[in-house]
């Protein structure tokens, strides 16, 4: 293949090059008839294959649970299957490249995308977007990694700088970019609108190519998020290969210009080209014909297309001369719609993947519901559930969403009363009433709740994490009543949940669940499938709690990064402040039991360590435990260490600060009543080490380090204790001044 795009990088005009480093709409790559180049088109993801035809209207497909929901099953092998359908569905449809999966930490939970991505881990969220990645890619569709980087909240998303250290960079922000580009792949990053520490990612040469080519081997092709280019000659000297959407040509002169007075070289266009052929002989040709049949001319307005010379029929739909497309790619002339039965198999499987989403936070026994039952379902989310956030990751669903009132209604006697408005803040006394008659009048009462429309999408951040109030008066009667009562939490990210959380019988989190959520949910309240969803991200307490409250949203221009490495868990650990629901957190409808906990060094110099667990199933019902593995780093035992000596003399105790427990690793375990599984993890050298600034490198301190499994971050089971050496001093630890001169270099570097 390498041939055919030498030959025909040696067969293009500069002006040919400098097409094909922007789209030729929305959705496509531009092609060029006269050597053959095909187009590819690329379409949002992340959990649904969003294939414009019009204005926003999209080609039904399977509206999967969206990635927030996915990390709560923190299932590597479900995210795959995911990413496979989603993959064929793409492939399907006449899609190249699916953009998705967002690996963006969840800084703060008032984050509007927060549905979009994983979690507030960086483990977790680098694990299941690798496996979705490899997923997607099986089936000969690439995937972008978005947004890369530190795009963590969307207010002034695209001038905003998230101005961050280097050790929280690396620790948290980048380390899910990194294990994912490593471990799968991807064909494309997409770079985000925001500056990194002063500088727009998409022209961020320290970003795009020393770091994401050069240290991590990245041999992909970076595209721009939708608009995020400011200087395209900047950008693509600094490694931004594609610039998407079109710019009618605008860009691809600036960059024509740019080569001939010598400001850019050959060479450095030419790096970039190659990449954008290699996507286009890797991927499927973009059906340029298809439109028609969906009765969109391509130069409607709409889809702000350029011709193409030749038309619409052009060399585009032909297939192409560059290199091995794919052997059973579709025709560019293909249906346009998804097979029927490739339909229902995904619907099932977006059903699995809500069923392991739907997480209990609390449950005083009143679930499993048993039939007969008399049920009042209270809430409009009963009838018209949030399936999805909003934004470019909108989905038209290929089923209708069957809602949960339905669902129940096969198995129980049901009575449903909307009880409030969604949006009010003062309860209506007469929809009220109604609702607490049919409460009382029942076994047990199912009251859905959650956040409004518009509330969680891309764009916008949320301005609290408050329930609308008439919701919560709702609830706080509705616990009053006697009857015990489910309360059902939809929505994308978390919540602060009122006083009435620890009078409900239950609470249940039902995140984004994509089109399959209604059977899915009727499934778990009826004990049909153990609820086995664990929380990927902390529900606070407070917004007052949470790491970024002082620093977020920042002003003039700047979000500093002030509580570095201590996100998430990390932070709440850090300060020993209480939480809603901790990280990780979900109940069982059985129980289960750690024995035998056990660690061994594989290798010392290294940093290789095995551990090892049983998990046995000491209930009466079949469940899942999803096995937390943490590890504690030497001299974080006992207190907070700062300084350490006389006054005047003091030190600090050790050499940088680290969490008092990280995630390092997880195991899902299916096990029937009695059942027991041994669960062994190996955890790598990175899993002891941090991020020293002053070497450039990672670095593991000598010591013992404490490796904790547990069910959730604030539910630990068992403790083991592992001693290492130090990682290999080929370079020791600096001296203070040693570090003072080396940290103002590299400041100068990452930004
Ligand atoms: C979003 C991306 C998305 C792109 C194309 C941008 O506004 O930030 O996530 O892939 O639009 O829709």
């Amino acid at each position: 293949m390498n041939d055919d795009v030498d030959r025909l990088l040696a067969r293009l005009t500069l002006e040919q090059k400098a097409s094909l480093l922007s789209g030729l709409d929305s959705w496509r790559t531009t092609p060029v008839p006269d050597a053959d180049v095909p187009s590819v088109w690329l379409s949002d993801g992340p959990h649904g294959v969003r294939r414009e035809v019009a204005g926003r209207d999209s080609v039904p497909s399977t509206c999967f649970p969206t990635e927030s929901a996915l990390a709560a099953t923190w299932d590597r092998d479900l995210l795959e299957r995911v990413g496979a359908a989603l993959g064929a569905e793409a492939r399907a449809l006449g899609v190249g490249v699916l953009l998705g999966p967002g690996v963006n930490i969840k800084r703060t939970p008032l984050c509007g995308r927060n549905f979009e991505y994983l979690s507030e881990d960086p483990v977790l969220t680098g694990e299941l977007a690798a496996a979705y990645v490899t997923g997607v890619q099986s089936r000969g569709v690439g995937t972008s990694l978005k947004h890369f980087a530190a795009n963590n909240q969307e207010w002034g998303r695209h001038w905003y700088s998230s101005d961050v250290d280097e050790r929280t960079l690396r620790e948290i922000y980048l380390a899910a970019f990194e294990r994912v580009v490593r471990r799968a792949r991807p064909w494309t990053v997409m770079c985000s609108y925001n500056r990194l520490n002063g500088v727009h990612a998409s022209q961020h040469g320290w970003l795009l190519d020393d770091l994401l080519r050069g240290e991590w081997g990245y041999d992909g092709l970076v595209v721009s998020d939708w608009g995020a280019v400011h200087d395209r000659v900047a950008a693509l000297a600094a490694g931004l290969d594609l610039e998407m959407p079109g710019c009618d040509g605008v860009t691809d002169a600036e960059v024509v210009a740019a080569v001939r007075d010598g400001r850019v070289s050959e060479e450095v266009l030419d790096r970039s080209v190659r990449r954008v052929l290699e996507l286009v002989a890797r991927a499927v040709p973009a059906p340029m014909t298809r439109l028609i049949r969906w009765g969109v001319d391509p130069e409607t307005p709409g889809l702000d297309g350029r011709r193409v010379a030749g038309g619409p029929e052009g060399a585009a739909g032909a297939g192409s001369a560059v290199g091995d497309q794919p052997a059973d790619g579709e025709p560019a002339d293909g249906p346009g719609v998804l097979p029927e039965d490739m339909v229902a198999a995904h619907h099932a499987l977006a059903a699995e993947a809500a069923q392991a989403a739907i997480t209990l936070l609390r449950n005083d026994g009143v679930l499993p519901l048993t039939a007969p039952r008399r049920l009042a379902v209270v809430g409009r989310l009963a009838v018209a559930p949030r399936i999805q956030g909003a934004g470019s990751a909108l989905v038209n669903p290929a089923q209708t969403p069957v809602s949960v009132l339905d669902a129940l209604r096969s198995s129980f006697d049901v009575t449903y009363a909307e009880g409030c408005a969604m949006t009010a803040e003062a309860p209506d006394a007469a929809r009220e009433a109604e609702a607490l008659a049919a409460v009382r009048a029942a076994d047990v009462a199912l009251v859905l709740v959650g956040q409004v429309d518009g509330t969680e999408s891309e764009g916008y951040d949320r301005a609290h994490l408050d329930l609308p109030a008439a919701q919560e008066k709702l609830l706080d009667a509705a616990v009053a009543s006697g009857t015990p009562v489910v309360a059902i939490v939809n929505g994308g990210s978390a919540v602060r949940l009122g006083g009435w959380r620890d009078r409900a019988a239950a609470v249940v989190h039902c995140p984004f669940l994509g089109q399959a959520g209604g059977e899915a949910l009727a499934r778990v309240l009826a004990g049909d499938v153990d609820p086995s969803g664990r929380l990927a991200e902390t529900w606070p307490g407070r917004l007052e709690d949470t790491p970024a409250f002082v620093t977020y949203p920042g002003d003039r221009g700047h979000a500093r990064y002030g509580e570095g490495v201590f996100v998430g868990y990390r932070w709440y650990d850090e300060l020993g402040l209480a939480v809603g629901y901790p990280f990780g957190h979900g109940l069982s409808y059985t129980r289960f039991e750690y024995r035998d906990a056990a660690a061994g060094v594989v290798d010392a110099e290294a940093g290789v360590v095995e551990v090892a667990c049983e998990v046995v199933n000491v209930g009466e019902r079949p469940g899942v435990e999803v096995v937390q593995v943490y590890v504690a780093p030497p001299r974080r035992r006992g207190g907070v260490p700062v300084l350490d000596g006389e006054p005047g003399e003091a030190v600090p105790v050790t050499p940088v600060r680290r969490p008092v427990r990280e995630l390092r690793d997880f195991a899902r375990v299916s096990l029937a009543p009695g059942g027991t599984a041994r669960v062994v993890v190996t955890l790598e050298p990175r899993a002891f080490a941090y991020w020293d600034v002053a070497g450039g490198l990672w670095r593991r301190d000598a010591g013992t380090y404490v490796v904790e499994l547990g069910s959730s971050s604030r539910d630990l089971r068992a403790a083991v204790e592992v001693t290492l050496p130090a990682s290999p001093a080929d370079r020791p630890e600096p001296t203070d001044v040693e570090l003072h001169d080396a940290v103002v270099a590299r400041s100068a570097v990452v930004s």
